[in-house]
């Protein structure tokens, strides 16, 4: 078996574990960022409801935030606890988003831009909690107040008045409703605007989460809501020192940093980190792959392989070359993630077509054409030998094929499961083996976004090109794991033998002939 570094391989198995208890629809693991917006949701509807009773000026706001939690404890007061748990959770999934990207190696190459969108959005999101706790306007409100005053005090272009003014005990009403102003409309519009750029080279971005999923969290935050209510310290008192802060350290963080750095040390260190994580996707080892290429002669503009790219990556024009067809496809390069999708998508990835010659395609890889691809499925099924007779149809980011191959298996293994026109299964069934055997990611979970989701509706019928009728599905079984499962595969490989093996014994039994013996 090939090297799996140890994060991927722990990250993986407890994946898998989340899988036997949740399936994979509802594997938490699997909707972290769908989970990131339930929680933002959460987050928006109890703040709006809080800012009912907010009082946005310096005096009135701790007031405000006691009749809420005290007085109103079982409206208010329950929905500031949903804002603080809702907020907690959100940078909870959220790191663990970014966990999920970095462990299973899904941040560098094509999906840079998601990774280097993604570090300054977190920062939104932690100064968006910053400002709430400021607004609180208790004693963890104003230590939060006059901590991160110093901080952009030693800012270059700043004058050292912002803590100055804390000190002198000088802080406006104005200020203070401009915090309120940020934390209730500037940073959420910013913070939008980031996500939605975070997001903006894929295609079919799910923002929803399942909704077993959304409703169990809710009930979670909710009974946390109840059992441990969010409550604020004393108020903000400039002439005393509170020596213990309940810190919340999924957002504050980085001021205990100033316990022991100045303030410029802990701009160097956050900066640092951020400017670390920002560069990640380009440290080595580097990961390219070559573009798709259209090949218009082969091209009806049908616009199969634009609807179906995961990385919006292909686009559609008015015609060029003046066939007959209204338009053609573009492949964007900077976009394109390289996973073959495409091909799978094109009606020509047609091995039947053009028997003895070249197989070209509307759209193809130029280091892994279709050609190469029929060519291969040729030559397995000139070596295979014996009673059942399998090909193993694969991906690159699954399943490890190492030591599978033997006289009566053959493997092909593709850079997405996405990349198999459907007609393929087909051909070489039509060629004589005796079954295929399809191996994808795990289910929800696939490296390319999309390769097993369309794989699975091109077999059911309803995502264009499809697997025809003809094709025997008692002949091809389809198993989803990821690099760690191997073992399972051997399995699933041995249970489709006998299977293939019943299934040929029923044949020779209904040949004519036959039947009675
Ligand atoms: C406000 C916080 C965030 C939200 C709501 C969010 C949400 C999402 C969503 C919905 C997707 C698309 C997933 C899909 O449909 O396949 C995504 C992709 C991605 N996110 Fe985030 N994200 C956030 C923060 C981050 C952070 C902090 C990082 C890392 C620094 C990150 C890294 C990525 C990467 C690399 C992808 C691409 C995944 C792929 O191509 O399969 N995200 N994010």
């Amino acid at each position: 078996m090939s090297y799996i570094n140890p994060i991927k391989r722990v990250y993986l198995a407890i994946e898998a574990w989340f899988n036997l208890s949740f399936g994979s629809a509802w594997n938490p693991l699997y909707n972290l960022g769908t989970l990131a917006f339930f929680f933002f949701w959460v987050v928006l509807i109890s703040g709006l409801y809080l800012f009912i009773f907010f009082d946005t000026s310096l005096s009135g706001a701790y007031a405000s935030v006691e009749y809420m939690t005290h007085d109103q404890w079982y409206a208010a007061g329950v929905m500031r606890s949903l804002h603080r748990y809702a907020s907690d959770a959100a940078i909870v999934t959220i790191m663990l988003h970014m966990f999920r990207e970095f462990a299973l190696d899904r941040y560098r190459g094509f999906r840079w831009f998601s990774w280097f969108t993604g570090v300054p959005t977190l920062w939104m999101v932690i100064t968006l909690g910053i400002t709430g706790y400021w607004l609180v306007w208790d004693e963890l409100g104003l230590y939060v107040a006059m901590l991160s005053s110093q901080l952009v005090d030693a800012l270059p272009f700043m004058n050292s008045a912002m803590a100055r003014n804390f000190v002198g005990g000088q802080l406006t009403d104005r200020f203070f409703t401009l915090m309120a102003f940020l934390h209730l409309l500037g940073q959420p519009l910013f913070l939008v605007f980031a996500i939605w750029i975070h997001v903006k080279r894929l295609s079919f971005v799910e923002i929803t989460a399942p909704i077993g999923l959304s409703m169990g969290s809710f009930i979670a935050l909710l009974a946390l809501s109840l059992a441990a209510p969010a409550v604020s310290h004393g108020p903000a008192d400039m002439e005393k020192v509170t020596a213990v802060l309940n810190l919340d350290w999924f957002y504050l963080a980085v001021y205990p940093l100033l316990d022991y750095f100045t303030a410029g040390q802990t701009w160097m260190i956050t900066l640092g980190i951020t400017f670390f994580m920002m560069i990640m996707p380009w440290l080595p080892p580097k990961k390219t792959g070559h573009a798709a290429e259209v090949h218009l002669d082969h091209c009806n503009g049908c616009e199969q392989c634009a609807d179906d790219c995961p990385f919006d990556a292909i686009s559609v024009q008015a015609r060029t070359d003046g066939a007959r067809y209204e338009n053609e496809v573009v492949v964007h390069p900077n976009l394109c993630a390289a996973c073959g999708i495409c091909v799978g998508s094109c009606p020509s990835s047609n091995p039947f077509r053009q028997k003895n010659e070249q197989l070209e395609t509307g759209i193809d890889m130029p280091q892994f054409p279709i050609n190469d691809i029929r060519e291969r499925i040729n030559k397995a099924v000139s070596e295979l030998l014996g009673d059942t007779r399998i090909i193993v149809i694969g991906c690159d980011n699954a399943l490890d094929f190492a030591g599978l191959e033997s006289s009566d298996i053959k493997v092909l293994s593709l850079y997405c499961i996405g990349m198999m026109p459907p007609t393929i299964v087909e051909y070489a069934l039509q060629k004589g083996v005796d079954g295929v055997l399809i191996t994808g990611c795990r289910t929800g979970d696939c490296y390319y976004r999309y390769g097993n989701k369309w794989m699975d509706q091109r077999f059911d019928g309803s995502r264009r090109p499809i697997l025809r009728g003809r094709a025997d599905r008692d002949r091809i079984k389809v198993f989803r794991a990821a690099e760690t499962d191997c073992k399972n595969l051997r399995s699933e490989v041995a249970d489709f033998r006998k299977q293939l093996q019943k299934l040929n014994e029923a044949e020779t039994s209904n040949q004519p002939g036959q039947a009675h013996e």
